[in-house]
């Protein structure tokens, strides 16, 4: 592997939902996934993260894998409703203990502590109010944004406001494979703008409370155009817009870009320019390419999803294409220039089936390569002059991956979750002398 620039970020990711457990515990209020994963035949085997990692109970143990692992940032995701049980009034104090605890500990084993406020878990009660197809909700992500900063804002060392705002729109409320389980396809556009309306409102928010830098962290997917009419070019062109380019461009000042479902009666005068207060880093999580083609006629949809041939698939069936990542990572440079802020891959992992052997060790090579291609991706990007900063492996621990349940692992550390028990693969020994060095 060739040397990354001093100061480089090393780090690995969680969210919240899919790690803590202890749903009910210290007065959390109940989330979105909490009702979802409760509905018959939304998650694959039927579970619910109620107890997911225990990581509630368990923190000091991680935060000890984490040190041992040699890096300098964790990114976690701070449960909305254990702030706000109901989304609403003033901070809940034994919910933000929690994330105090965590962060001292973080601090105290030389790990930067890297926040993300939304991670899709949203108090129910706001969803029962209309959620994010209800403009009040940025406003409310914005108070809860201030509550959080008012106590953790003197050590987070990077706040990320919302992770992947298309996924939740796309799949939360266009197809309804995840919480809230919304079927509205194109009619999901207000979630979009009211996301990154409370993105804009909670920057604001912050920077009156911190001097810490600001990000947002967006989902990418380079699209893979399949045939050649124009037809489909159009298609790729479309769903490049939706994926790519609904939730960068109006936050780097572009304004909305022409995408499928954009409705411009829900942007109110001056939005534009909220959705613009300026960021200090551009997270950029990536798994894969998407190949796309022309649509069946009379499809819902103007473009159609293909799989792609020729490359290795993960256990979820994901193409393993690492030239993704710095095609993906050389195309946010061209199309912003200059207001590109300096970029942070702030999640990229792979799931694959590791069970321990007869000895209790996990082996996971297949990881450690994906690992080793993706960031040889990133050394191309940076060597090519795209100001890359930090690279978080998705994810520390094997967790509960929202309609999967348990039936994927993403870890670097396995965990066997009827006693508990976590296990570093292989996987973790590489990055740990990657990141050592
Ligand atoms: C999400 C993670 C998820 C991962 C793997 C990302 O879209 O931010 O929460 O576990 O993908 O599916």
């Amino acid at each position: 592997m060739p040397d990354f620039p001093t100061g480089f970020r090393w780090g690995v990711s969680t969210s919240a939902y899919q790690i803590e457990g202890a749903t009910t515990v210290d007065g959390r209020g109940p989330s979105i996934w909490d009702t979802f994963a409760r509905e018959p035949g939304r998650i694959v085997d039927g579970s619910t993260g109620d107890e997911a990692c225990d990581h509630y109970h368990r923190h000091a143990e991680d935060t000890a894998l984490l040190a041992g692992l040699g890096v300098s940032a964790y990114r976690f995701s701070i449960a909305w409703p254990r702030v706000q049980p109901t989304g609403a009034g003033p901070a809940h104090a034994a919910g933000l203990d929690f994330y105090d605890r965590l962060v001292d500990g973080l601090l105290a084993a030389g790990v930067d502590p890297v926040a993300t406020l939304f991670h899709w878990d949203l108090p129910q009660a706001l969803e029962d109010a209309g959620g994010w197809l209800n403009r009040d909700t940025a406003a409310r992500f914005a108070e809860y944004a201030d509550l959080t900063a008012a106590r953790l804002g003197d050590r987070v060392k990077l706040w990320i406001t919302l992770n992947e705002p298309f996924i939740h729109m796309s799949l939360g409320h266009g197809i309804g494979t995840h919480a809230p389980g919304r079927m509205l396809l194109f009619d999901a556009f207000p979630v979009a703008h009211h996301q990154l309306l409370g993105h804009g409102l909670a920057v604001a928010a912050l920077r009156a409370r911190t001097t810490s830098p600001v990000a947002i962290a967006n989902n990418y997917s380079p699209v893979r155009q399949v045939g050649d009419t124009d037809a489909d070019r159009a298609a790729a062109q479309a769903y490049d817009a939706l994926h790519n380019r609904l939730f960068t461009d109006p936050l780097l000042g572009r304004g909305y870009p022409d995408a499928p479902g954009l409705d411009p009666a829900v942007v109110r005068d001056g939005d534009l320019d909220v959705l613009a207060t300026p960021i200090d880093v551009l997270g950029v999580n990536y798994y894969n390419p998407t190949g796309i083609r022309a649509p069946e006629e009379g499809s819902p949809l103007p473009f159609e999803m293909v799989p792609l041939d020729g490359y290795p698939r993960t256990a979820f069936d994901w193409p393993v294409a690492p030239d993704g990542l710095r095609e993906l990572l050389l195309q946010l440079h061209e199309r912003y220039g200059d207001a590109l802020p300096p970029v942070q891959v702030t999640e990229s992992g792979c799931a694959y089936d590791d069970v321990p052997d007869a000895q209790g060790r996990v082996d996971d090579p297949e990881r450690i390569a994906y690992l080793d291609g993706h960031l040889r991706a990133v050394h191309e990007a940076i060597t090519a002059g795209v100001p890359v900063t930090g690279y978080f492996v998705w994810s520390l621990l094997d967790n509960w991956e929202w309609a999967e349940g348990f039936t994927k692992r993403f870890g670097l550390v396995h965990v066997d979750y009827p006693t508990q028990r976590r296990t570093p693969k292989s996987s973790y020994a590489w990055f740990r002398d990657l990141a050592r060095r």
